[in-house]
């Protein structure tokens, strides 16, 4: 149960003596552990006032895309949209940027800061068509927590 892991969340932004990017970080890793399906686990931010999304603490395998324009892929779209975006099926996007030829699924969702997208959580998965409402609400939770500290 997805509910199960919410105090966990909210113990780890509470930790005022850990650093900001230490603290997304377990937050990443405590996702991928603890959610079968998800299999990379990532924060991207708005670099500065540029149109295009920086990398930020993750867990899972390096990727190459680090820096992502606005506009691209399932991420460059969701900064642009102001809302989640589930793919069940990859294969059946044609604006998304491949970063594991593993993944089958991804969900992106937007993290705002007073009212303002400034970033996202993206979740890549092995597994096909995993994710439901359960994990949008849950996704927006851990961004609503997060918020708190940025
Ligand atoms: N697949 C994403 C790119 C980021 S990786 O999943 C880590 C996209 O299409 O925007």
């Amino acid at each position: 149960m997805l509910s199960a892991i919410r105090p966990k969340i909210e113990s780890i932004v509470k930790s005022e003596d850990v650093e900001i990017n230490m603290r997304l970080q377990q937050i990443c890793s405590l996702l991928r552990e603890k959610i079968s399906y998800y299999d990379w686990v990532g924060f991207y931010f708005k670099n500065g006032d540029k149109q295009e999304l920086k990398l930020g603490p993750y867990s899972g395998a390096p990727t190459d895309h680090t820096i992502i324009p606005f506009g691209k892929g399932i991420c460059g779209q969701v900064a642009l949209s102001n809302e989640n975006f589930v793919v069940p099926d990859v294969k059946a996007q044609d604006n998304y940027i491949a970063c594991s030829i593993n993944v089958k699924a991804e969900i992106v969702v937007p993290l705002f800061v007073n009212g303002e997208n400034i970033g996202q959580i993206d979740i890549d998965s092995n597994t096909p068509d995993p994710f439901n409402r359960e994990d949008e609400a849950f996704l927006e939770f851990v961004n609503k927590e997060v918020a708190k500290i940025l």
